[in-house]
């Protein structure tokens, strides 16, 4: 499958790339960008003759792997029959991508505003919750990601926030359950539940119930952690929001569309939210592509007076001939029901496995094919392997476990003191295996920064 090797074509590549791409989140002159040949599967691989393990699915958005075949030829397929078409107009493609997510959506959430991707759909969930309820503040969690645009980073709760903080009128943070690291000094889920309920209701209480337009949550929080709620709390939620006439938003950009074993995470729960925004899994980012799935009540507020907001790429053709694609060969070749199965069978048992020999690990924590490995120095103190945002110096034991990653041969997904196991959904239990022999490699190396 990979191509053959071409050192002089990479050379270029990435010669061009360091001349004039400007890359996301990056000091320009401190990075060193793999170029890239191909990928297919579970597997990319670069100009020198090295395949990579993606054990990241690159921002956790190839639910279905890379180069599915099917989803490849829909898109040459609607490329030769209507590349584009301005958002006002009714279009098969577009019809039958918002038929196929909202029939898979919970509850109500039967009208679907398609975005480009993730922080543009959670601005739109946020604008349409101030409209629906005439109020001004959102409350969201500390440690979650909501993308990189104004209201989207302002509502973030990591790091990448703090350089943008300035647009944050009307937003308030709060701490969600993370019984490994509680906020509330609990000691079983069912304390942490309910102690990070009652903290979630005396927020509301003191920040003014007629002054919150909407709760804003990721309902399993991804790059910030994949800290799966205790059963309890997101229908706690949900209970406050209905009390207080909160509209209730679950970010599932990430978490959604097979990731956690089923279609959405939200399905775990039993909870249906007002607005529920989407991307990355919905085409597995193969053209970009968004959006907010949105419940009758809310869809009624706009039924006779206009929605203020679009885009020129609303729901645009090739997007959603991607996405109807997808969603049928996850449906036809039961890809959600896999990742269920391979969280089970093979990356729970096994990351419980290196979290017993290696010293580095703090806990294994996930469901379906996202988890999270939490590295420490030292286990009985839970001291992280790296301060919370640690960079340069202070981060090298995560650098050094990231090389190690990758010399093993597997692409990891590495944020502050976690790697998290998070292949497509479409992994096999072969490769699922080879992923956690490579982790097991490269933790050898964490296991050196331990006291
Ligand atoms: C939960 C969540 N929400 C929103 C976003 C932003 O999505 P995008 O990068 O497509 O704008 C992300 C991206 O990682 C995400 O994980």
């Amino acid at each position: 499958m990979s191509t053959q090797p071409d050192p002089a074509r990479g050379a270029a590549v990435k010669a061009a790339d360091r001349a004039h791409v400007f890359h996301s989140w990056s000091a320009q002159g401190l990075i060193d960008p793999l170029a890239v040949a191909g990928a297919e599967g579970s597997y990319f691989w670069d100009y020198d003759g090295n395949r990579y393990l993606d054990f990241s699915s690159q921002l956790v958005n190839t639910n279905i792997g890379h180069q599915h075949p099917k989803v490849v030829a829909a898109i040459q397929e609607q490329a030769a029959r209507l590349c584009t078409i301005a958002p006002g107009f009714a279009v098969d493609v577009r019809s039958e991508a918002a038929r196929l997510v909202a029939e898979r959506t919970p509850g109500d959430l039967d009208k679907i505003f398609f975005t480009n991707g993730g922080a543009e759909a959670v601005e739109n969930a946020v604008r349409m919750a101030r409209l629906h309820t005439g109020r001004p503040k959102v409350l969201s969690a500390y440690r979650s990601y909501h993308g990189a645009t104004a209201a989207a980073i302002n509502l973030t709760g990591d790091p990448r926030r703090w350089a943008s903080d300035t647009g944050s009128a009307g937003v308030i943070h709060f701490w969600a359950p993370f019984l490994y690291r509680s906020p509330f000094h609990a000691e079983s889920e069912e304390q942490e539940c309910e102690r990070a309920l009652r903290h979630l209701e005396d927020t509301i209480a003191f920040e003014g119930p007629a002054t919150i337009a909407a709760i804003l949550l990721e309902t399993v929080p991804g790059t910030a952690g994949i800290m799966v709620p205790p059963p309890g709390y997101l229908p706690g939620v949900r209970a406050l929001c209905d009390r207080y006439g909160i509209v209730l938003v679950l970010d599932e950009v990430m978490a959604g569309f097979g990731r956690t074993g089923r279609w959405f995470a939200a399905d775990h729960f039993g909870v249906t939210p007002d607005l529920l925004t989407f991307a990355k899994g919905v085409n597995s980012g193969y053209v970009p592509l968004g959006g907010v799935a949105i419940s009758a009540e809310i869809a009624a507020t706009f039924e006779t007076r206009p929605y203020p907001g679009g885009l020129t790429y609303s729901g645009h053709p090739l997007a959603c001939a991607s996405a109807v694609a997808t969603i049928d060969a996850m449906a036809e070749e039961g890809i959600v029901e896999n990742a269920a199965r391979i969280g089970e069978d093979v990356l729970g048992p096994g990351l419980r496995e290196l979290a017993e020999r290696h010293p580095s690990v703090g806990e294994v924590r996930g469901l379906g094919a996202f988890w999270a490995v939490e590295l420490v120095r030292d286990r009985a103190t839970r001291e992280p392997l790296v301060p919370y945002a640690a960079t340069g110096e202070a981060n090298a034991p995560m650098a050094a476990f990231t090389a190690a990653c990758k010399a093993a041969g597997l692409w990891p997904f590495v944020n502050m003191n976690r790697t998290h196991a998070v292949p497509p959904c479409t992994v096999t239990a072969s490769e699922a295996k080879e992923g956690l022999a490579a982790l097991d490699e490269a933790l050898t190396v964490a296991d050196r920064y331990t006291v």
